[in-house]
């Protein structure tokens, strides 16, 4: 039966990248038998534009009846000073709530031919492959209540709550050990257990659920030493597990180990399986339009949604090996070029892919 994917290619470079990632998807439809069918919605900045909310419904009814989403990335100084529960991120964490997609997986993988260009040193990265499961629909990025107000004395305060239930951190730890069991069985969960009570919780209720799975080691991590020991050594990690806000701050500082933030793909998933796979880096308003923005964050992000929402594993092997491939040929975008490399635009990334294919 035919899937559907609903298309958001959202602000900056989102169309830009999109658009390679679609042609890919083409290609595989047109010439390798796979059955799907796309629609494009709006979200971020330009839905505020045409309709003046961040997240139309219609675009969260589509994304219900959908199988699958693809974004772009939402957001840029156009919008930034718009009242801010207008504004483009908000569309973001709506739909990401309103798909109850609390599973957020950002792999951190090391393609060997980059390796020059991660500022660590090679031996530090060699062979690095980290997955950070961020949970993505609670914690302090929801919890409320939430605002800025005006204190007796005249000054302004803001504030935000840290929140988190037993039952979300229970299944967010399922799905870390439940994929920690399909790779090297260890699980490192970062929280700010001697500081923060929501997360003293997280630590308890983590251990607990890890008496369900006797052959995963399991560690805990403070956040601050996590993000060092990222730096100094990040092959000791296998499945980094933590809050919404800490994945957001790890899962970057992680990516720039492999190189460039413009590689990494995401996938957040709810308990049906039905996911929105979106490149990790932002919009990137700076570079938009000049089609020099790398797509394969993009694309790799496409074949985790064929392999994870769509039941099309060959399919998304088969992109990944074209990525491969591609990367081999030595074709780079500008953020990951070096010397020696063949500089190549946004659509010329994307042709190559579709070449390899
Ligand atoms: C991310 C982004 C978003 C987040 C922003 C754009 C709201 O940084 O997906 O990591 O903070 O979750
Ligand atoms: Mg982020």
């Amino acid at each position: 039966m035919s899937k559907s994917v609903l298309i958001l290619p959202g602000d900056g470079i989102g169309p830009e990248i999109v658009t390679e990632a679609e042609k890919v998807l083409s290609a595989l439809v047109e010439k390798h038998g796979l059955e799907i069918s796309t629609e494009q919605g709006l979200i971020g900045g330009r839905a505020i534009d045409e309709t003046g909310s961040p997240l139309p419904e219609e675009t969260l009814a589509l994304g219900k009846q959908s199988d699958a989403v693809l974004l772009g990335a939402v957001g840029g100084p156009k919008w930034d000073n718009i009242e801010r529960s207008l504004r483009p991120e908000r569309g973001l964490l709506a739909i990401r709530a309103g798909l109850d997609l609390y599973a957020n997986l950002r792999p951190a993988i090391l393609y060997k031919e980059l390796a020059g260009a991660s500022s660590l040193k090679p031996e530090v990265i060699d062979g690095l492959n980290i997955l950070i499961v961020r949970e993505l629909t609670g914690g302090i990025y929801f919890g409320e209540p939430r605002g800025i107000r005006t204190l007796e004395d005249g000054q302004r305060e803001g504030f935000n709550t840290l929140v988190y239930k037993e039952s979300e951190i229970e299944r967010i730890a399922r799905i870390a050990f439940d994929v920690a069991m399909k790779r090297n069985k260890k699980v490192c969960s970062v929280d700010k257990a001697n500081v923060l009570e929501a997360t003293e919780l997280w630590r308890e209720v983590v251990t607990h659920v890890s008496d369900d799975y006797p052959e995963v080691s399991l560690e805990h991590m403070y956040v601050d030493n996590a993000a060092m020991q990222l730096v100094r050594d990040p092959r000791q990690f296998d499945v980094i597990v933590t809050t919404n806000m800490f994945g957001d701050i790890l899962s970057d500082l992680a990516s720039m180990l492999t190189g460039s933030i413009g590689m990494l793909p995401s996938a957040s998933l709810n308990a049906g399986g039905k996911g929105m796979y979106e490149p990790i880096h932002g919009s990137a308003p700076d570079i938009a339009g000049k089609n020099i923005a790398n797509p394969l964050a993009t694309i790799i992000s496409v074949a985790m949604m064929l392999r994870y929402s769509l039941a099309e594993p060959a399919q998304a092997d088969r992109i990944e090996r074209a990525v491969q491939q591609v990367l081999a040929n030595g074709l780079r975008t500008a953020d990951i070029v070096s010397d020696g490399m063949t500089k190549v635009s946004t659509s010329e990334m994307g042709d190559a892919v579709v070449t390899s294919l």
